[in-house]
């Protein structure tokens, strides 16, 4: 039986009010039989035309509502904005915040008592959790799944990863504009999102590991039939989902969240999770400090063999036994009893997970990498913190001291790295400012510097990069990100000029710019934040109220508790 459903508030009244709720749905063409008395499930769907991860979102929806009908609930389907990583500028992460709000308020303002969310392009999952988080009414996650493996000529490419080797060939003049056109072909086979371990691939298995998907559904390729069983499977289950009261503040609690950083760092995933775990977790009101990802990334081995850590994509990852592989693999160091949304707990659902390809998904005592795929790191360049994706970066530069070669800006930098005397080598620190959340602004993937043409032609393949940035998921080297305070609002880094030495040292967790206490607060006082390029709409409640890349980039006004509902429609007259 369904508890008392908050859809009643609309229809569940003899008054003018109520006759227009209903008949604003006959309108559709529904009966009343169709929708009397049944749970109404939102299908939030993030497809869109601009979004070609997502683009097949709206047949997986038609799958969602085969379930939702089964089971006898009422589905809905409705769109939010969508956000597409490639074509959206200056960056997605802007609008995070932003598509976040719309789930909330779509939630918040309609009918709705439980909620499919449909999503895979990188901000996509994180925005829907956000906002489901807020709302806290039973959600659960569809994502859409990734792309096949790209194939150009015999080779096998993974999205991004081998794009930023291919752009450097080309760059080096290793690559002629017939192959470089195919290629433009051959990286992206349909639908689906990217298909290395990028954000869009570590952040719907993150919407996995903290419970909010069915079991092994974040990783089944987009285009394969099994991705639309288990959106029909997911439709008939969030009507159990509401039967049990199982609310994304139910499902997604403080261990939950351990347990998505054990995953991540088993998966060796990208550093744009650790932004968006923080976020949702403190939309419920939990704080997530980056010391915890450090503690636990160093205690949990990273086994999936996939890139940019590791050799394979995500379809052969998903025929490996995909995350109930992974995640039965490192289950003793998991919360076992948390709750998911099929009501049974982690370890219940992994009970029949089996691993079918050992390469791919190493077992814990053959890691891809032991010591942790994350490392967090602090000092007078980054106060409140900093992270390095070990498991991408070089081994021989974790100890490193080099002199800083500073960047004010992206463009800055995009013009100098072509510069064939640019007074670098290969020792040299590459440091880019004003890359994050109000530099950027909505801190871009700036981050992996491209390493200065005459390096690459010398056959340099990795040197240190440090800024405020972020960098794509899929994105590797020794690259330290998302330094915090940012530059744009006087964090150290701003003080940073050419020629200092910094100094990294992953193992210490430390990253260091050896100038005096005295001389940086000298430098400071001459310090003046830039002129704000943007004074209207959007960006000036974003330039306003986004926090730093520690705190998860969030808004300040949406933190906390989740929000309530309104106890009565509202209704205007027209
Ligand atoms: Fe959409 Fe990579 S561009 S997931």
């Amino acid at each position: 039986m369904f508890p008392k459903l908050r859809s009643a508030r609309w229809f569940d009244r003899d008054d003018d009010v109520g006759f227009n709720h209903r008949a604003s749905l006959r309108s559709e063409g529904f009966t009343p039989k169709a929708f009397s008395g049944k749970p109404v499930i939102g299908i939030c769907n993030s497809w869109s035309e601009l979004n070609n991860c997502n683009l097949h979102l709206r047949t997986v929806a038609d799958a969602v509502k085969r379930g939702v009908w089964a089971a006898g609930g009422f589905p809905l389907e409705f769109m939010t904005i969508s956000l597409g990583e490639e074509l959206m500028m200056p960056t997605a992460m802007l609008y995070r915040n932003l598509m976040a709000m719309d789930v909330e308020e779509m939630i918040r303002s309609h009918p709705l008592d439980g909620v499919i969310l449909l999503c895979g392009c990188d901000k996509t999952t994180p925005a829907q959790l956000m906002g489901a988080a807020s709302m806290d009414i039973p959600a659960i996650v569809v994502p859409g799944g990734p792309m096949l493996n790209a194939r150009w000529r015999n080779q096998t490419l993974g999205s991004g990863t081998d794009l930023w080797k291919k752009w450097d060939e080309r760059r080096a003049g290793r690559m002629d504009d017939k192959q470089w056109h195919e290629l433009e072909g051959a990286i992206a086979r349909g639908p689906g999102h990217c298909m290395t371990m990028g954000t869009a691939s570590t952040m719907t298995s993150l919407a996995e590991a903290l419970g909010m998907t069915l079991p092994g559904c974040a990783n089944i390729p987009a285009v394969d039939s099994r991705r639309y069983a288990a959106a029909e499977a997911s439709g008939r289950e969030i009507l159990k989902a509401i039967e049990q009261d199982l609310r994304p503040s139910r499902i997604m609690t403080a261990k939950a969240f351990e347990n998505a950083i054990r995953v991540f760092a088993a998966l060796g995933g990208s550093t744009n999770a650790v932004i968006h775990l923080v976020a949702i977790a403190r939309r419920l009101g939990i704080d997530l400090p980056l010391r915890r990802f450090d503690e636990l990334a160093a205690s949990t081995p990273t086994i999936a063999n996939v890139q940019p850590s590791g050799k394979y994509l995500m379809e052969d990852f998903y025929f490996a036994g995909g995350l109930p592989a992974l995640m039965r693999e490192i289950l003793p160091l998991l919360h076992k009893d948390e709750l998911t949304v099929t009501g049974q707990t982690i370890a219940e659902n992994l009970e029949n997970a089996e691993c079918h390809d050992q390469d791919v998904i190493r077992p814990v005592t053959n890691p891809l990498y032991g010591n942790g795929s994350l490392a967090v790191l602090y000092g007078n360049l980054a106060p409140r913190g900093a992270v390095i994706k070990t498991s991408a970066a070089s081994k021989q530069l974790m100890q490193h001291v080099g002199r800083a070669f500073v960047f004010d800006n992206y463009d800055e930098m995009l013009q100098l790295c072509e510069d064939p005397d640019l007074d670098v080598d290969e020792n040299s620190v590459l440091v880019l400012k004003n890359g994050g959340p109000v530099g950027g602004p909505g801190m871009p993937e700036w981050g992996q510097i491209p390493i200065p043409t005459k390096l690459l032609k010398k056959g340099v393949k990795d040197m240190v990069r440090i800024s405020d940035s972020r960098m794509s998921g899929t994105s590797y080297g020794t690259v330290v990100l998302h330094i915090s305070p940012e530059a744009a609002i006087g964090g150290p880094l701003a003080a940073v000029r050419t020629g200092d030495l910094i100094h990294l040292d992953v193992p210490r967790r430390e990253l260091t710019l050896e100038v005096s206490d005295s001389e940086l607060k000298r430098r400071m006082t001459h310090w003046h934040p830039g002129k704000r390029r943007y004074s209207r709409g959007y960006y000036t409640m974003f330039l306003e109220h986004v926090l730093q890349a520690d705190m998860g980039c969030d808004f300040d006004f949406l933190q906390g508790q989740p929000a309530d509902v309104p106890y009565e429609p509202i209704v205007g007259r027209s």
